[in-house]
C-alpha cells in the first residue's frame, strides 16, 4: 500500500513536471496582402507578445489609390527591417520563433509574393514549420484577441475593401457564406465616394470624419437591396446615386463644404443602415443572437453604435476588435496561423499564394 502511495505521489510529480516543460507556441505573423506591412509575434499562453506595422498610404496618396507594382516594392523594403525591429523591441530573437503564419490571399499576387517568400524562408532556414493564412480568416479571427472573445458559433460581417461578405462561423475553418456583395464591397464604395468628394485616400476613415459634420437625412439615398429577399449586398447603385447627388449640387465644379458633409452623412446612413438590415436578417435566418464584425470597415464608429442597437433589441451580443486589429496587421495572421499550427496544419516548401480563394474552401479545424 504504502509502494503505491509512493509510486502515485512520483507520478503525479512527474506529469506536473512535464505540463511544466510544455512549451508554448510563439508564431511570427507576416501581412502584405495590400498596401500595409504588418508584424506580429502570437505566444499560444500569453497573446499577442510583439507587433508593428508600416502603412504606405503617403506612396500611394499621390495615385488616389493602391498601385500593386509599388505596394510589392515596398513591402520588400520593409518587411525584414520590421520584423527584426518587432522581435528587438519583444526581446526575442529568430530562434525564438516556434512557426511562421503568412498572408497567402486573397490580395495582391506581387504583395502576396513577398511576405510568402520571407516567411517560408525564414521558416526554412529556422527548421520550423510555416502556413500560409486566408487574410479573410485573419479578419474572422481578429475579435478573438480582445479580452471578452466571442463563442461560437456566431455571424460574421465581413467589410473591407474587397470584401463584403455574411458568414455563418460554427468553428475555426467552418464557414458558410450567407451572403455577399454582387459588385462593390463596403470599404471599395466609401474609398470611391471619398474620391467623388475629393478626399484623400483611404476614402473610407475620410468620409466617416466628414460626415460627423453632416445634418443627416438632408440627403436620403437609397438602401440597395433590403426589400429584396436574400442576404445578398449591391452597392454600386448607391455610389451611382452619390455621384449624380454631387454632379446636381456642384457649382463649377466645386461643392459646398456642409452639402459635402451632408451627402458623407447621407451615405454613410445609407451603407450603414443596409449592413445593418442584413445583419438582422442573417440572425433570424440562422437562429443565432451572437454578432461580429471584422475589417476595415468594421473600424467605422456609427455602424458599431447602430449594429450595437439592432443587436440588443433581439437580446443578442455584438463584438469587434479594436480599430487597429479592424485594418489591415500582423496580429490577425499571427493568432489565425497559430491556430493552425498547433492543430497541426502546415505547408510544404513551394511558396503558393492565391489572388482569389474562397473562405468555405478552408479545412475545419
Ligand atoms: O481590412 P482592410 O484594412 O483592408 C482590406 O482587406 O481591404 O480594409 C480597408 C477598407 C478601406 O476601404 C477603408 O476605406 C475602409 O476599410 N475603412 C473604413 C474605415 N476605416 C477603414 N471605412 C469606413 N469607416 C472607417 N472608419
Ligand atoms: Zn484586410
Amino acid at each position: 500500500m504504502r509502494i503505491w502511495d509512493i509510486y502515485k505521489f512520483l507520478a503525479s510529480l512527474a506529469l506536473i513536471a512535464m505540463l511544466a516543460r510544455r512549451e508554448s507556441l510563439k508564431v511570427l505573423g507576416i501581412e502584405t496582402s495590400c498596401d500595409e506591412t504588418g508584424i506580429a509575434v502570437y505566444d499560444s499562453d500569453r497573446g499577442l507578445i510583439g507587433e508593428g506595422l508600416y502603412s504606405q498610404v503617403e506612396i500611394h496618396e499621390k495615385f488616389g489609390g493602391v498601385i500593386p507594382e509599388l505596394a510589392s516594392r515596398d513591402h520588400i523594403r520593409k518587411t525584414l527591417p520590421l520584423i527584426n525591429q518587432v522581435l528587438g523591441e519583444s526581446g526575442l530573437s529568430k530562434t525564438d520563433l516556434d512557426g511562421i503564419a503568412y498572408t497567402a490571399g486573397p490580395g495582391l499576387v506581387g504583395a502576396l509574393l513577398v511576405g510568402a517568400s520571407v516567411g517560408r524562408s525564414m521558416a526554412m532556414g529556422l527548421e520550423i514549420p510555416a502556413i500560409g493564412v486566408h487574410h479573410m480568416e485573419g479578419h474572422l479571427l481578429a475579435p478573438m484577441l480582445e479580452s471578452d472573445p466571442p463563442d461560437f458559433p456566431f455571424v460574421a460581417l465581413l467589410v473591407s475593401g474587397g470584401h463584403t461578405q455574411l458568414v455563418k462561423v460554427d468553428g475555426i475553418g467552418k464557414y458558410e457564406i450567407l451572403g455577399e456583395s454582387l459588385d462593390d464591397a463596403a470599404g471599395e464604395a466609401f474609398d470611391k465616394v471619398g474620391k467623388m468628394l475629393g478626399l484623400p485616400y483611404p476614402g473610407g476613415p475620410n468620409v466617416a470624419r466628414l460626415a460627423t459634420r453632416g445634418v443627416g437625412e438632408v440627403f436620403k439615398f437609397p438602401r440597395p437591396m433590403v426589400n429584396r429577399p436574400g442576404l445578398d449586398f449591391s452597392f454600386s447603385g448607391l455610389k451611382t446615386s452619390v455621384r449624380n447627388t454631387i454632379a446636381e449640387h456642384s457649382i463649377d465644379g466645386n461643392l459646398d463644404t456642409q452639402v459635402a458633409a451632408n451627402i458623407a452623412k447621407g451615405f454613410e446612413d445609407a451603407v450603414v443602415a443596409t449592413l445593418s438590415i442584413k445583419c438582422k436578417r442573417a440572425l433570424e435566418y440562422t437562429g443565432l443572437s451572437t454578432l461580429i464584425i471584422a475589417g476595415g470597415v468594421s473600424a467605422n464608429v456609427q455602424l458599431r453604435e447602430v449594429l450595437d442597437a439592432t443587436v440588443a433589441k433581439i437580446q443578442g451580443s455584438l463584438f469587434y476588435a479594436q480599430p487597429k486589429y479592424c485594418t489591415d496587421n500582423g496580429a490577425m495572421i499571427a493568432y489565425a496561423g497559430c491556430q493552425r499550427l498547433m492543430a497541426g496544419e502546415k505547408n510544404d516548401l513551394s511558396i503558393e499564394v492565391r489572388p482569389r480563394w474562397s473562405l468555405e474552401s478552408l479545412a475545419a479545424i
